[in-house]
Order: structure tokens, then sequence, then C-alpha cells
């Protein structure tokens, strides 16, 4: 077993590097020399706040919080999981934000020309407070697989993008939840840019029977952790 390196609070033997050069937009974005820490300034650790009068109910569905002229089209799942810190506690009041492509793997975004329909009906974003208990829920489509031109014939696995902000916005957590079984997983050069094997399965969510809905969705469970040795892995990060 590798002797944990750890910067900061993170544990690098399980995080990605900001350079893995299977991932091609890490080897144009990644520093070339060492960060500098920068002292956090008071208005950075206090504001700007946000609290449950930005989120709107809807907000959480995406099925429905971007509907124009009918359903979304796709599989309908439920995502849901709870945020927890090293001591698995839970984190209340988290900000969670999602996005995602839609059924047939095309984001809502003018850089996507992925040749893949849009659903009229489907933003592909949404977002959430964990409630007392860290819990969270999403209504979604389960996204499609698209391809990028990171190498020859490649495709991202079917992904939900997720963002945590904490107790300010300098504590924020960007990843990538997977979904169990998928076959282009090992292919995958972002999920494998996290270097643990560990670390890589706590992207991928788990089937949970107990949260489908009958004659509704599919259920998957994802839990974040921020903090300490379980620390979910970021996404490759940009710096
Ligand atoms: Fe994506």
């Amino acid at each position: 077993m590798m002797k944990s390196e750890v910067r900061g609070s993170l544990d690098w033997t399980v995080q990605p590097p900001f350079l893995h050069p299977p991932y091609g937009s890490t080897v144009k974005r990644a520093p070339q020399k060492p960060l500098i820490p920068l002292a956090h300034t008071l208005s950075e650790l206090t504001g700007p706040v946000y609290g449950a009068d930005n989120i709107q109910p809807l907000d959480n569905d995406l099925t429905r919080n971007a509907v124009k002229n009918g359903e979304a089209i796709g599989e309908r799942i439920i995502v849901a999981g709870r945020v927890l810190d090293e001591a698995g506690r839970p984190v209340p009041n988290a900000l969670l934000e999602i996005w995602q492509a839609n059924a047939c793997g095309r984001y809502f975004h003018q850089v996507d020309r992925h040749d893949a329909p849009l659903d009229p009906n489907f933003l592909g974003a949404g977002r959430v407070l964990t409630d007392k208990n860290g819990a969270y829920r999403f209504t979604t489509i389960r996204p499609g697989a698209y391809p990028w031109r990171n190498h020859e014939n490649a495709w991202r696995p079917a992904h939900i993008h997720f963002s945590v902000f904490g107790v300010n916005f300098l504590s924020r957590l960007v990843t990538q939840m997977y979904f169990p079984a998928d076959p282009l997983l090992p292919l995958d050069p972002v999920l494998n840019g996290v270097p643990d094997e560990q670390g890589r399965q706590r992207l991928v969510s788990v089937y949970d029977h107990s949260l489908t809905q009958p004659e509704w969705a599919l259920g998957y469970r994802f839990d974040i952790v921020v903090a300490g040795a379980r620390h979910t892995p970021f996404e490759t990060r940009e710096a």
C-alpha cells in the first residue's frame, strides 16, 4: 500500500492529480509552478451566503423544472444520498448543484456539438439544500453517454456533475457521479484520474431498490464525504 501523501486536508493518493496526461485537457491547464497559498479574507469566509429562500420547490426535480410543452424524455431516476463530514456526521444546509447531459447524451449548451437530439423539456440542471440529516434528493433523467475528442473513439460514461458548497463559497467540492456496471467506466480517463480504486468506487452510485419508486423511477444512492479519510474524490481539476 502506498504511503499516504497528504497536502492540506486532502489525501493525494486518492485525489486526482492536476496533471493526468491520458485526460488531455489536464495537460493544458495543470499548473506548471507550485501553487501559492492565499490568505482568505473575512468576506470570503463569511459571505456571500445563500439560504432556503433561494431554492425553489421544483429545483431538485429536473424532470419538471424546465418543462415547456411536454414531459422530459428518458428513464426517470431518483438520486439521493447524504453529505457527511470526516466523522460521518451529517452536513446540513449544504448547497448541492447538479448538471448533466440529457437521455441522448447531449448538454443544453451551445458548445455541445454532439449530433444527438436536444430535449426541449429538459435543461439538465438542478439544485437543493441538504436537510438537517445531511440528506438530499433529486429526480432526474438518466443521462446518456456522449463522445468527446480526448482520444480515438472516446466516450464518457453516463455521469452527473455535482457541486457541493459547505459553510461558505470557498468550501466547494466538484465531482462526478457515475452509474454501476457501466462498461465505459474502466475506459474513462476522467474517472481513472483518481489513482485509487477505492476512491474511484466512491464516485460510482449504488442501485438502491428501496429508493426505487414503483411504476415511476429507479433509485440510485450517492453519499458525499467532504473531509477526512473517506473524502469523495474531486474530479480532475482546473487549477
Ligand atoms: Fe459531463
